[in-house]
């Protein structure tokens, strides 16, 4: 990574970031330095304490520094499954998954045919991720082409690393959603062609989950992954008791929900599978074995009724998992309430061991876990040496309860806690991303 001095920038700063192990990692009086690589991308040069590196960094001639005191700096965080097209869907009240699919998300889903809505919300839902302090995200588009052209072009104008995918569903679709089997796989492969490595961009092929695809699309899924294997996967599993109950009907071959996907080689590294709630150890083992990961996302599971992520059998298997919001069956953009549903959903898990999570290891699942869960490890979700420059300015005295319980913390831990349980978009005063444009 080549470093260039006039290119360099220095924050002075309190600086959070996470050890390869996952320990968080805190310098009360940080520097991060911070230049362009040989291909004009921002990344990290240096980050550790003021002492350690202010001769090596900020003492050099010419070298400006931005002082912003009291305040931290922290990775981007990392949403790990979001519905971009679900943006105006939030706090759709419906008994349970399958009719919200029905009555909201795919009524507000076929609008996406038209170009134009798409832009203005992938447009809004961009500023809302960056307002929110989120810089990476996996997200649906929806099963127009046009809608996946729309994101990235918008993610593209941000500089933002952006991963997403046509929805793949023909069949148990309504007109004006549902695709035909041949020409959305035709589409996709087109779309990964135009898309995938482009500048930050990323592209996921993305079944909407087994029961809206036939045999055949998900056969051709497969195959799409089989050949572009740096392309992620993203689909939905085990979310909800009654589509559980679906998905043995519609697939009795298969020996759990799971398997399905694993059936049609749809399990691989960079493969996400959002909820992952009703799995046996069975499931749970063959996660771990096809290193594919899971998209927590626990306040949708909340809003929706869905049922507990368990984070202690998840460990205990040693799956690779991180959070997620799941817009909009989630409730809020904002990683904070994610972490805190988390928090309280960790502690509801089925074996009820009335363990919970420890605030670094949530901040870590919506950051540098997230990054490890996706195969982006030491490029994103972190603030070590070679990571892009993805990162929030944030201001723990941002209401007077948070300014007085982080004024108490006597410890990262406590810290940290005060700003996961209290947090939301007012603690983020700015987001960074590294090509900002
Ligand atoms: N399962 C299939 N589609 C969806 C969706 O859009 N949201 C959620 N939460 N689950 C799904
Ligand atoms: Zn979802």
């Amino acid at each position: 990574m080549a470093a260039k001095l006039g290119g360099m920038q220095i924050y002075r700063s309190s600086l959070l970031r996470f050890a390869d192990d996952g320990r968080a990692l805190y310098d009360e009086d940080g520097l991060l330095a911070v230049a362009p690589d040989d291909k004009g991308q921002q990344r990290v040069v240096a980050a550790g304490s003021w002492q350690a590196l202010q001769a090596r960094f900020a003492d050099l001639p010419g070298v400006q520094v931005t002082h912003l005191p009291e305040r931290i700096l922290a990775p981007g965080f990392i949403d790990m499954h979001i519905h971009y097209p679900q943006t105006d869907v939030i706090g759709a009240p419906a008994a349970g998954l399958l009719p919200w699919l029905e009555n909201y998300t795919f009524p507000h889903e076929s609008a996406f045919a038209d170009r134009s809505h798409a832009d203005a919300v992938a447009g809004f839902f961009l500023d809302e991720l960056l307002r929110n302090g989120v810089t990476t995200a996996l997200t649906f588009a929806t099963s127009h082409p046009a809608s996946v052209d729309a994101l990235m072009q918008a993610s593209q104008a941000r500089g933002m690393r952006m991963i997403t995918g046509k929805v793949l569903q023909d069949r148990h679709s309504p007109d004006g959603v549902r695709d035909d089997t041949e020409q959305s796989l035709i589409d996709t492969e087109a779309l990964i062609r135009r898309w995938h490595g482009v500048d930050r961009l990323g592209y996921a092929i993305t079944p909407r989950f087994a029961p809206t695809s036939t045999h055949a699309q998900l056969r051709g899924a497969g195959e799409l992954a089989a050949r572009y294997t740096d392309v992620w996967i993203q689909s939905h599993v085990a979310e909800n008791l009654d589509e559980v109950r679906w998905v043995a009907e519609l697939f009795p071959e298969a020996r759990s929900y799971l398997s399905v996907y694993d059936d049609f080689g749809l399990m691989r590294e960079r493969a996400v599978y959002a909820h992952c709630i009703h799995l046996d150890g069975e499931d749970r083992a063959l996660l771990r074995e096809r290193r594919t990961a899971a998209a927590v996302s626990p306040t949708s599971n909340l809003f929706l009724g869905s049922g507990f992520f368990d984070f202690a059998q998840a460990d205990a298997a040693q799956f690779l998992y991180g959070l997620a919001s799941d817009v909009g069956g989630g409730m809020s953009f904002s990683p904070f309430k994610t972490m805190q549903a988390a928090y309280v959903a960790g502690r509801e898990g089925q074996t009820k061991q009335g363990l919970s999570l420890s605030p670094a290891s949530l901040w870590w699942q919506h950051t540098a876990g997230a990054a490890r869960a996706l195969g982006l490890a030491g490029q994103v979700g972190n603030l070590q040496p070679g990571c892009e420059a993805d990162f929030v300015v944030l201001n723990p005295a941002c209401t007077p309860l948070l300014a007085r319980k982080t004024r108490q913390a006597s410890s990262l831990d406590e810290l940290l806690f005060a700003m996961i349980i209290l947090g939301d978009d007012r603690l983020i005063e700015r987001t960074l991303v590294s090509q900002a444009k």
